[in-house]
């Protein structure tokens, strides 16, 4: 067994997610809400280390934060640092940041004001003449989804995402979620789509750029006798945890509106699902790839709604322990109403109606304020020619494959793959933005069979609010979530590497 394994793993690395050559064309950055918490925390620090730690950017680039505060060059340097100081992946050295800082540029402008997306239109073309760039730019869209509307209306009338632009590029990075439900995601395309062509929108869900993604997705098409495995003859169930330790942490008003189905079983768990569940694609291009994931997307068996109240369990977190420490309730967080019916955990049965998956139920659960941080997605087996009892691909903290025989677990490493090279999903998708290649990114096939399934689920949920039912901090959710399982014969596995 474990010479078949290293037999697959020592392939992997020599197949890449899509065919693009690399590319490094002269660009301009522009981040609206470049002041916000996703800036400091990811954004900065990936645009950092694709440039001057991995060399992935082209020299002659260049980085616009927009914002609505007042920043004196000094006042952006220190925040900037500041961000890269706590939250990159590799620190700046004082010769890496003297480089950095010369590329940074920032303009206050108010996303709703017309007049301000002149300024930033003069600003882009002095730059870009005296820096002698032909005028490439990506606009990344790091702001509440409100705005998406308004920022693309007024990039286009100002002539700043030029459709069929010729010899340059304008692209348009849309942070998730794409909409709020079927008819909101439906309006929003067909609003943006008058501003811009398809191939200029990249809809952002960063962990289709985790490392882990890749191999999942490597693992179960590069080996013929193994992907011989994953089918319903045996496969008995699939368990999917994407798991946090953390709270709400400030973020009670992003969250009171958005809710842990939207936050992140719509998109990231949809997009986990997809990878895990989808037929082999013909060939390796883009296209071939994204038309699986929303074939198998679409084929997801529609609920009715008994199915609903039986099949989706939603619940919030009270206080408890975690990680030793105690921690309050959801209801107890800065900003949260004493009343909030807002679920922060979510597990969900599913079945794919199709001839590889039918009969076999899908199991997804996914939570804040859980015992163990981790992304992972486990297809439990039956009688098998190589008496696996189950095969784990964990995405994170790890990039992992475990392998389960009885009480032994074996973890096997991933080595980092050509394409994404160790680096943070970040890093990964805006090089890929800038390369051009949408393989990583969302289609609207995948938002509108995602949201066609989940948009029942949160209609029903509007008309019983009071159904939401509390989990002590540091559980696995609440109680109804395992009898969920024990009905079905099974019980919920999550393992790490120290299972091994
Ligand atoms: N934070 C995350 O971990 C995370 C993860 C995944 C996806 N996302 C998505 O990323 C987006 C941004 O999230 P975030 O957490 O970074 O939000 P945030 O911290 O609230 O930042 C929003 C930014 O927009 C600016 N802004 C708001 N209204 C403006 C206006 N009228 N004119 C100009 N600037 C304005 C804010 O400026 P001020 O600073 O002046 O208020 C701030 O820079 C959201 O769509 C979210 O769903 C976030």
């Amino acid at each position: 067994m474990k010479k078949l394994l290293t037999l697959i793993l020592l392939v992997l690395p020599l197949l890449c997610f899509s065919d693009s050559t690399s590319t490094r064309p002269p660009v301009t950055i522009v981040i609206f809400g470049s002041t916000g918490d996703l800036t400091a925390r990811k954004l900065y620090p990936a645009i950092y280390n694709l440039a001057l730690e991995e060399k992935e950017l082209n020299e002659n680039f260049s980085l616009v934060g927009v914002g609505r505060r007042n920043l004196s060059a000094e006042e952006l340097h220190d925040s900037v640092y500041a961000s890269l100081d706590k939250f990159s992946r590799l620190k700046p050295s004082d010769k890496s940041w003297n480089l950095f800082k010369q590329h940074l540029v920032y303009h206050k402008a108010d996303f709703s004001l017309e007049s301000d997306y002149l300024g930033l239109k003069e600003l882009l073309a002095q730059q870009d003449q005296k820096a002698g760039r032909p005028g490439n730019t990506i606009f990344y869209l790091a702001t509440d989804s409100s705005y998406f509307p308004t920022i693309i209306h007024n990039l286009y009338k100002h002539g700043l995402v030029d459709q069929n632009g010729g010899s340059k590029f304008s692209r348009v990075i849309i942070e998730k979620p794409f909409g709020e439900d079927l008819d909101s995601a439906i309006e929003l395309q067909a609003f943006i789509s008058q501003f811009l062509d398809e191939e200029q929108i990249f809809r952002m869900d960063h962990y289709l750029g985790k490392e882990g993604m890749l191999t999942l997705m490597k693992f179960r098409f590069q080996d013929a006798k193994f992907e011989s495995l994953f089918d319903q003859k045996y496969v008995s169930n699939i368990q999917m945890t994407l798991s946090e330790t953390i709270g709400i942490s400030t973020r009670a008003n992003f969250y009171e509106k958005t809710g842990h189905l939207r936050d992140v079983v719509q998109n990231h768990a949809m997009q986990l699902l997809a990878i895990a569940t989808m037929e082999p694609p013909l060939g390796l291009k883009a296209e071939e790839i994204l038309k699986e994931k929303a074939k198998v997307l679409y084929a997801i068996r529609p609920y009715s709604s008994e199915e609903i109240a039986q099949y989706v369990i939603r619940g919030q977190y009270s206080s408890g322990i975690i990680e030793g420490k105690p921690v309050i309730g959801y209801r107890d967080e800065n900003g949260v109403p004493k009343t909030s019916q807002i679920e922060t955990f979510v597990q969900a049965k599913m079945f794919i109606d199709n001839e590889r998956w039918s009969g076999v139920p899908i199991y997804i659960k996914s939570g804040k304020r859980l015992p163990q941080q981790t992304t992972q997605v486990t297809f439990n087996l039956k009688d098998n020619p190589f008496q696996i009892d189950a095969i784990t691909i964990a995405i994170q903290p790890k990039s992992q494959i475990l392998i389960t025989r009885g009480e032994i677990t074996e973890a096997y490493e991933i080595q980092a793959s050509p394409c994404f090279a160790g680096r943070e999903a970040y890093e990964n998708l805006i090089l890929a933005t800038v390369q051009g290649d949408q393989s990583h990114f969302v289609t609207m096939d995948e938002v509108l069979s995602t949201w066609s399934l989940l948009t029942p689920v949160l209609k029903h949920w509007s008309t019983t609010p009071e159904n939401v039912l509390l989990y002590e901090a540091g559980q696995w959710g609440p109680e109804a979530a395992e009898q969920q399982l024990q009905q079905d014969g099974f019980e919920w596995k999550v393992l790490n590497s120290k299972n091994k």
